[in-house]
Parts: structure tokens; sequence; C-alpha cells
């Protein structure tokens, strides 16, 4: 099926009391391990480029692998740029196609975040893309091994997102709560109380960033207050790296490549099923009507029953996408935001 932005997918997690995970893709193989977690588990899948991962992949490169490869596999998947920082990488993510963007404007002064991310999702919205945003803000970096910690100075103000919110128009928002990225210095301690704050004042999906690490009781817990979608980077760069690791260290002349990068993807794809089902995403796409064959998701479902069709009326992913706006009306909105950056970069300057 071809991919689907976050919108659908979210409000039906949100509903129903799963997360699904977003994990980031940094080459070819970790791109199939996930895909390949996804279908063997059933489970709706977010892969997550990252802007600090553009050293590792080139962003219009890989975008057609990606649409190539999710249109192969039976299960909705959404392509969504991980903390997009800068206004230009969020313009070529929607060039590229993507389905969802992050921007993350969360060490910028509140007034700038709000009128940057407002920014952004006039743009998105326009061409169907949904847009996450960072407010507080999570420590620490995708894959660090530095041992990071969050501040409670820099956590989530629940007042401050309910007007964030209102006042941008997000679809989905990174929570600071107690969670940071890449290894842990100590046992993180989710703070809940202020993530039903969060949700009540928001309503909207929450995301959890900084996922390894984090007890399996808490994110249970976590998803059932509100929290939809959660990112994992670090534990599988690691079980990657272990698995190469105990094979040279069983095999110390081993040197096919190609081969220890299979073993990579294997431990890899182990790492994402076991996050799909703590986040109970896993045979989501087996649901009876949850998906359908308009969009093609869940054909594993048709394929154990032939006989049985999915309704489109029912279908939870075909509208996604759908927008009505000409590719003229978008050149002349993305232009009018750009003159008024410009314009405001002079005025600053
Ligand atoms: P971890 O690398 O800590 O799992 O965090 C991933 C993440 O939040 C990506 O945005």
């Amino acid at each position: 099926m071809g991919l689907v932005n976050l919108r659908e997918m979210l409000s039906d997690a949100d509903t129903q009391r799963y997360a699904v995970g977003a994990f980031n893709v940094v080459n070819l193989e970790s791109l199939q391990a996930i895909l390949e977690a996804a279908v063997e588990k059933r489970s709706p899948v977010i892969l997550n480029i990252a802007e600090v991962h553009f050293k590792y992949i080139d962003l219009e490169s890989i975008s057609p692998v990606i649409q190539r490869a999710a249109e192969q596999v039976p299960v909705p998947v959404a392509l969504h740029l991980d903390h997009g920082i800068h206004f230009e990488t969020i313009v070529r993510a929607l060039r590229c196609g993507f389905t969802s963007v992050m921007f993350d404007g969360s060490t910028l002064p509140y007034e700038e975040n709000v009128q940057a991310t407002r920014d952004v999702v006039r743009m998105a919205h326009a061409v169907g893309v949904t847009v996450e945003a960072e407010l507080g803000h999570v420590g620490g970096e995708e894959g660090g091994t530095e041992g990071a910690q969050s501040d409670p100075a820099l956590y989530t103000d629940p007042d401050q997102a309910a007007d964030f919110v209102k006042k941008t128009g997000v679809d989905a928002l990174a929570v600071a709560i107690g969670s940071a990225h890449g290894l842990y210095k100590r046992k993180p301690k989710l703070d809940f109380e202020r993530l039903v704050q969060i949700k009540d004042a928001t309503g909207i999906p929450l995301v959890l960033h900084g996922g390894s690490g984090i007890p399996n009781e808490d994110f249970r817990k976590a998803i059932e207050l509100g929290i939809c979608k959660i990112n994992v980077f670090t534990e599988m760069s690691q079980s990657a790296t272990r698995q190469i690791k105990d094979k040279l260290q069983k095999d110390p002349d081993f040197f096919s490549f190609p081969d220890l990068m299979l073993m990579a993807r294997e431990a890899i794809k182990e790492t994402v099923m076991e996050k799909m089902d703590i986040f109970g995403s896993s045979t989501i796409c087996q649901a009876p009507n949850a998906f359908c064959q308009t969009c093609g998701a869940c054909v594993l479902a048709n394929l154990d029953n032939p006989q049985e069709s999915f309704s489109s009326e029912t279908c939870k992913s075909c509208d996604s996408s759908k927008v009505d706006i000409s590719q003229e009306e978008i050149t002349k909105l993305v232009s009018e935001v750009l003159r008024r950056l410009a314009s405001e970069k002079k005025v600053a300057g």
C-alpha cells in the first residue's frame, strides 16, 4: 500500500489505546528490518528520518526507496521527518513526499516556536502532510552513549501546551515528561501526573521521545494515559552492534561485511518486534474492518481469509492523504512563507 499520514494512524491508536512505534531509518538494513518487523507483527509503523542522521543517509536518495518499499508491504506506513530543525529541511521533506513532519522548535523562545510551527502547519496541511511539534525540551541525542538526563525545568507545561496546540493546529505533540534521547544515566522517572494534565489540556495524540531504556510497565502506563507514538532508536543501534561484536568475538577471522549487515538487520528486527508487542500495535492490522482493500492495507488479513472483503467506508487510513489543493496554490503558499521569513531575517539583522 502507499504511505499514510499520522492523523488517521494516531487517532485509531488514541481511541484503541495502543502506540505506534516510530523507528529511525539510518540505512537500508534498518529500513528492511523495520518493515519486516511490521509485516510479521501486522502492525502499523512510522519510519523516522532524523535531520541529525542526514550524515548517514541522503534524504532525496532514500525517499523513493522508502516509498517503493512501503508500497510492497500490507500494513500502513507513515514516512515522518524526525526533529526537523531547519525550515529548509521541512520543505525538502515535503518535496520528497513525506507524509508527516516534525518541526522541532523546542529550543526557541515560546512565541518563536509558536510562529515557526504555525508556518510549518500551514504549509504541510496544504499538501495533506501532518505535523508533530515539541514543547518543553526532551534532552539527549538519538543513539547517544554519553548518558542523558532530562531537565525538569524544561518539562512541558500543560497550560502552555493547550495554548500552543490552539495557536499552531499541530496534529501531535512531543512532550517532555522525563524521557531523554540516548542511553540513560539512571532509570528514567516519567511524570505521569503531568502527562494526564497535558492530555486533558490538549486532547491531541501525544508523543514520547527517547523510548530506549524505558521500563515496559512505564510504556504501558504512558500509553494508557495518552501517548500514541513512541520513538525508538538507541536500542536498535545497540542490538545491531551487540550482534556484530558477538559474531566477531566468536569468529575473529570472519570478514563478510554483507553477512554482518544481515545479522545486524535481524537483531534490529527483533528489537522492533519486541517494542511493537509492548506498545500494543502488534496484530492491529488483523482486526476486521480496521483497514480495507481500497488503500491496500492488511492484505495479509485477506490472504488468511480470501473470501472476506473489507469496506472502504470503514477504513481508518484511506482518507488521510487526500487533499484538494492545486500545485499553484502550494507554490504560492510556500513562497509567501519564505518571503515573510526573509523579511523577518532582514529586520532582525
Ligand atoms: P532513543 O534513541 O533514545 O530511543 O530516542 C529516539 C528518538 O526519540 C528519536 O526522535
